[in-house]
């Protein structure tokens, strides 16, 4: 009996370690993704800062409301390393289409509906860090909010008063 308790205090602690060491790796993808949003990559430029699908920059192809989005992490980490095929949804992974990496296409199979490499380069890392990120702050957030908007730019973010 002594020894059964004692293997499954063992086993309890062993998974609270396990799950206590993924909660802390996810945490670090989130501010990772965080990050990259708000300073390395360019997403805002045609999905806005609030990822709402409002361009920030109005020249610029409007990009899905990620706010709505119904992927998996998987497959958001997907379309920012592979792109959208026959969309403006650029390609972050230089070497897309290069081998069979993204959607097992290389250029010569995909042609014409490649979509256009994007000018920086992320790394899966990046990716996966940004799809932690879309997944936490804006899937099923609804509509940005000024609130919100100052909570992820800053209270003195001027590009929140367009919100209410
Ligand atoms: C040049 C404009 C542009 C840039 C820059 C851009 N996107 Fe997109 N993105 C789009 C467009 C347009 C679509 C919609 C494609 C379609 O019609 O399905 C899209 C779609 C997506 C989707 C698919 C959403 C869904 O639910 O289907 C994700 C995820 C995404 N973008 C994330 C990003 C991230 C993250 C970045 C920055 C690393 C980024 N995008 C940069 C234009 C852009």
């Amino acid at each position: 009996m002594h020894i059964r308790l004692r293997r499954l205090v063992a086993t309890v602690i062993a998974v609270a370690g396990t799950s206590l060491a993924a909660g802390i790796t996810s945490a670090q993808d989130l501010n990772f993704g965080k990050s990259t949003w708000l300073t390395q990559a360019n997403c805002a430029e045609c999905h806005g800062w609030m990822g709402d699908g409002v361009q920030e920059d109005p020249r610029a192809p409007r990009g899905a409301n990620l706010r709505e989005t119904t992927l998996t992490a998987e497959q958001l980490s997907e379309v920012i390393l592979c792109g959208r095929p026959g969309t403006d949804m650029p390609a972050f992974d230089p070497r897309a289409y290069t081998d069979a990496r993204c959607y097992g296409m290389t250029r010569a199979q995909i042609g014409d509906l490649a979509p256009p490499l994007a000018q920086q380069q992320l790394t899966k890392r990046h990716a996966d860090g940004l799809a932690a990120f879309i997944l936490s702050e804006f899937k099923d957030k609804g509509p940005p909010t000024r609130a919100l908007c100052q909570a992820l730019l800053g209270a003195t973010a001027d590009r929140c008063k367009a919100h209410r």
